[in-house]
């Protein structure tokens, strides 16, 4: 059996996200710069072969069972269902965020070529919000984009929702009832310190107890018992469906976490909020052999620190934003 990639505390690595494109069709004041953000040029990028090698290694070789891809948006990556499909003959469970605009499109493919799961950003659903947002006027096609996914047999759909004081928290009860009305699972994310405008301040964040309440002041349900995600799971009582918070700041959960991060530019990142990181790139690409690739991996990963601290003075932001290292 592969040994598995395991810390200095004591956690075993065994989901990897990879950042196919830092690029996005969307503009997300809280995840990128609204001027000059710089794309990285495409020979920057690892290519399908050069992904497929790194996963492979980590698969077989490191016990990896889950690989999620993320962007910037994955789906502006050409011939994406491509790479989804050789990803899935690795055997692991193989997951993807996305915007959701580009869904009425290929959700089908998606699912053909072998994506288990799916996550759908979406903040508001209001279309005058969404543009302020996105800088976009597509909620029709992310609504679009959900159902398709539903329609591929995606299930459950999960949307992935960002509550940010004063712009969005008026939303949880729409949000709720979107989730039943449609069959898909809400999951409520704490705002973290990733925005790229610098946006985020903690009054920004609508705490999970906030969420709770107001989730309580129309709907009535019940915990689920807690798996493996860093998610609290509810389900209503009268059946329809359930829904999840993720407290991502105000209770971190970063003593289980089992991640790891592949940017688009072949970096591996130990952790959303790392200062550092190993150019996998270069190694690949100087010829390194498997052995010395997975080398490379376990002693990044051996110096993953206990946590992102961010409720602490000694808390440092990352300079880089969710478009660049991926969700
Ligand atoms: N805090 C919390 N979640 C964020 N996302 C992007 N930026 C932040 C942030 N600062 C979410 C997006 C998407 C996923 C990739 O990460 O909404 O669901
Ligand atoms: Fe694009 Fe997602 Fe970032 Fe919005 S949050 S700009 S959709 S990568």
């Amino acid at each position: 059996m592969a040994e598995r990639l395991i810390d200095t505390f004591g956690r075993a690595h065994t989901d990897l996200r990879i950042s196919v494109t830092d690029r996005c069709n969307f503009r997300c004041a809280y995840c990128m710069p609204e001027e000059g953000m710089e794309w990285l040029d495409r020979g920057g990028i690892l290519t399908y072969e050069e992904i497929e090698r790194i996963a492979g290694i980590l698969v077989r070789e490191a016990g990896v069972t889950s690989i999620r891809l993320t962007g910037g948006e994955p789906t502006v990556r050409a011939r994406l269902p491509l790479l989804v499909q050789r990803l899935s003959q690795l055997g692991v469970e193989l997951s993807m965020t996305t915007n959701g605009a580009t869904l009425p499109l290929i959700a089908a493919d998606l699912r053909d070529a072998g994506l288990d799961r799916i996550n759908i950003s979406i903040d508001t659903l209001h279309r005058d919000r969404f543009y302020e947002l996105t800088k976009r006027n597509e909620l029709e096609r992310v609504l679009d984009g959900i159902t398709a996914a539903v329609h591929a047999g995606f299930d459950p759909v999960k949307l992935n929702v960002v509550p940010m004081r004063g712009i969005n928290d008026d939303e949880i009860l729409d949000f709720l009832q979107f989730g039943q009305d449609r069959g898909v699972t809400v999951r409520f994310i704490e705002f973290m310190p990733l925005d790229a405008q610098g946006q985020w301040s903690n009054e920004r964040v609508v705490t999970a107890r906030e969420i709770l309440d107001t989730a309580a002041s129309r709907f009535s349900f019940e915990p689920l018992t807690r798996g493996s995600s860093p998610a609290e799971r509810f389900r209503f009582t009268d059946g329809s469906g359930e829904f999840g918070v993720i407290a991502s700041v105000t209770e971190p959960f970063c003593e289980a976490c089992d991640r790891m991060r592949l940017t688009a530019d072949g970096q591996l990142r130990n952790c959303l909020f790392a200062l550092g990181h190993t150019d996998l790139r270069s190694l690949l690409r100087s010829g390194a052999s498997d052995d010395e690739i997975l080398e490379a991996i376990r002693s990044e990963v051996k110096k993953k620190w206990a946590g992102h601290a961010i409720n602490q003075v000694h808390f440092i932001r990352p300079t880089k934003s969710m478009s660049q290292l991926g969700g």
